[in-house]
């Protein structure tokens, strides 16, 4: 079985959110034999020069967009028993920013187009076409036009539906060299949609969570995409991510303090030299609760400020925001941080490594998500031991299990309701338990024992893959 992923972003070779670090770990987790998945990327500016000094060229594709020939040079890398091809096109992707240009849909449109030329210039083709978000949508629709689809099975993962890449009907002539029918496969309101294309004519669908699959299905989640998402539910799954554990381990990381395997053993240190990291009073008895996410709207963020406004002032808390994103919310933060400058710290930005302290020495892991594909912070928080508060939403639902004082069971807080009230009484819950040391360590404990890695989710996409290889005919070449 040939595997051939095409994503956008992959760690450790260029990240804005957690398809990198899909991208970089399930590809590995799969068990195929050295050689089997490869994986093709754009080559974007920001691939480190360690990186980039690492590469071959492979071959130059010439590549048809807009009717018009242009070179994509393909280069290749391997790391961990997996290949990976970066395509390379210096107008399209030597750009600062990966998605977000005034012609994204002319650079993915090329992305697909240099894709398959790259297929078909190999004498085997890949029996599987992973494609993963909006930026590969069109790669299905391609391989049955091109009618490869009798060796070549295609599935499509969804990461996030909320981005679909919709672009002017005007780019059907100009760029996509379809015939005239295909026009209703990527239409959708008047417009191109590259995620419609993809949702419609791959073989298989998956997302990342089992909930956001069925969420998906609903007018409230399915940004319009809910009734061809339903029409193929039969052929649609959840499978929730894994994190990397040997990536994302408190014993070896060296970002912290102190590592540790046993928690309660170091986190007096990781947590002091938080607090000095953030220029909050050092104390071990104080809670402290920490934000790791894209300040956007749907992480909830909104909700956080309101419900902190109030408790703030009254609680004996601390809060620690890491990330970036858009204005509003970085301001509404700012002004929290000028309010409670003793108990809120806003990092303003991105640091990997201040993540990890982070996780190393919050108590408690804030994710209030409206609506989450399936989050991966929440997971990394459980790996260090960081209790997660989170609504009960896609991933985060599946991946949280409410706390039960009684028995001893769960490895969070959860609640449903999207309204700041609702959320000051479950960090006020959290709270209560915090100050019981002998219970809220075993809660600990029980969270750090959660298992988080791929193992159970490669089982589940290798089914996938499986399921399309007893589909006639296909894989006997
Ligand atoms: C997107 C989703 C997030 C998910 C990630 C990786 O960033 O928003 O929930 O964990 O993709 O699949």
């Amino acid at each position: 079985l040939d595997i051939l992923h095409v994503a956008t972003e992959c760690t450790p070779f260029f990240k804005t959110g957690g398809l990198a670090d899909v991208i970089g770990s399930l590809p590995q987790a799969l068990s195929m034999p050295r050689g089997a998945v490869t994986v093709i990327l754009p080559k974007h500016q920001s691939l480190a020069s360690d990186w980039a000094n690492k590469l071959n060229w492979v071959t130059t594709l010439s590549v048809w967009v807009r009717w018009r020939e242009q070179a994509c040079h393909v280069f290749e890398l391997e790391h961990q028993g997996i290949r990976y091809l970066f395509f390379e096109n210096e107008y399209y992707f030597n750009r600062p920013f990966l998605y977000g240009c005034h012609d994204d849909g002319e650079r993915y449109a090329f992305f697909c187009h240099a894709v398959l030329e790259w297929i078909g210039s190999r004498e085997k083709k890949p029996n599987i076409l992973h494609c993963h978000d909006w930026q590969t949508g069109l790669l299905p629709a391609y391989i049955r036009a091109k009618q490869w689809n009798d060796q070549i099975k295609t599935v499509l993962t969804i990461h996030n539906l909320a981005y679909q890449g919709q672009f002017p009907a005007s780019i059907f002539k100009e760029l996509l060299h379809f015939d005239d029918q295909a026009f209703s496969i990527l239409e959708m309101d008047g417009q191109i949609n590259y995620l419609k294309a993809g949702i419609a004519e791959a073989d298989k669908i998956t997302t990342v969570s089992p909930t956001y699959s069925l969420e998906i299905q609903e007018p409230a989640f399915g940004y319009k995409l809910d009734r061809l998402l339903k029409e193929r539910a039969n052929d649609l799954t959840g499978i929730v991510n894994g994190i990397d554990l040997d990536e994302y381990n408190p014993q070896t990381d060296k970002e912290l303090i102190a590592p540790y395997t046993n928690r309660s053993s170091a986190s007096d240190i990781n947590k002091r030299s938080l607090q000095a990291e953030a220029g909050l009073s050092l104390s071990i008895s104080t809670p402290l609760l920490a934000v790791v996410s894209r300040l956007v709207p749907e992480k909830g963020i909104q909700l956080l400020i309101e419900a902190l406004h109030d408790m703030l002032a009254h609680e004996r808390m601390q809060v620690v925001v890491l990330g970036n994103g858009s204005p509003e919310l970085e301001n509404g933060l700012n002004d929290l941080q000028h309010r409670y400058p003793t108990k809120l710290c806003f990092f303003q930005g991105f640091d990997e490594g201040r993540a990890r302290r982070i996780y190393a020495g919050s108590d408690l892991l804030l994710m209030p998500s409206l609506f989450e594909p399936c989050g991966l912070s929440q997971l990394i928080a459980l790996r260090y031991g960081c209790v997660p508060i989170v609504r009960e939403t896609g991933g985060l639902k599946d991946t949280i299990q409410a706390y039960q004082p009684h028995t001893g069971t769960g490895n969070g807080f959860t609640f449903f309701n999207q309204t700041p009230g609702e959320l000051r009484l479950t960090i006020q819950r959290a709270l209560s338990h915090f100050h019981h040391k002998h219970q809220w360590n075993k809660l600990v404990a029980g969270c750090a024992r959660t298992e988080l890695g791929w193992r159970k989710s490669a089982l589940e996409y290798q089914h996938v893959y499986d399921g399309l290889r007893e589909q006639k005919g296909v894989f006997d070449q």
